[in-house]
């Protein structure tokens, strides 16, 4: 199943429209790039694809048909209430916090490489496609892309993160990955909400 955004006049106001997150960085200069990397960089499965095919680290939500697009929202709300620590503890600047924000909208835009069909695992390399992409195509602050490269953490065959700002990408998306637990997401588009009444919505 694909559901592409057409038009391109309007695919960039389509895009902010079902990923509101976007609005939320501080930098608009920032905010119109890593609009601009996400609509070009993602692939149409991203609006309905799951996140995962199994269970093992996901929530419901996320395991189910537009999986990856909760997912990505998961990993932007927790990735929204850690930063909050790493600033006080002056780990992170806030220039770094609104990086931060980008990569986690980008983390997993070629989770199934170019193309997903049911059933699919997603792509083991998936952390490097992703910023391999943004170096190649966008002119994104080089520290987006680190931090995509190595959301994964120690796990698959993809560099670790270092930086605490790599380090909090990682966090984000385990914390947004795990069974357990449900993060909220923000402002969830009517597909999302209609599709699932009682998600949680995240308040920042
Ligand atoms: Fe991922
Ligand atoms: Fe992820």
């Amino acid at each position: 199943m694909t559901e592409t955004i057409r038009c391109e006049e309007n695919a960039f106001t389509a895009v902010c429209e079902r990923l509101p997150e976007i609005a939320l960085l501080d930098n608009q200069e920032l905010m119109r790039a890593t609009a601009a990397a996400f609509f070009e960089g993602h692939e149409d499965y991203f609006w309905t694809a799951p996140a995962a095919s199994s269970y093992a680290h996901h929530n419901l939500y996320c395991c189910a048909e537009r999986g990856l697009w909760i997912h990505t929202k998961m990993v932007f709300a927790a990735f929204e209430r850690l930063v909050d620590s790493y600033l006080e503890q002056g780990l992170l600047t806030e220039t770094e916090r609104d990086l931060g924000r980008a990569a986690c909208l980008l983390h997993d835009v070629k989770k199934y490489g170019e193309m997903y069909e049911e059933g699919d695992h997603a792509d083991r390399d998936h952390d490097v496609q992703a910023a391999d992409w943004l170096r190649a195509e966008t002119e994104l602050d080089s520290r987006v892309a680190d931090a995509v490269e190595r959301h994964m953490g120690p796990w698959y065959n993809g560099p670790e993160p270092e930086t605490p700002l790599q380090q909090l990408v990682h966090l984000a998306d385990m914390t947004a990955s795990t069974k357990n637990a449900t993060v909220g997401v923000f402002q969830p588009h009517e597909k999302i909400r209609s599709q699932y009444p009682s998600i949680a919505e995240a308040t920042f």
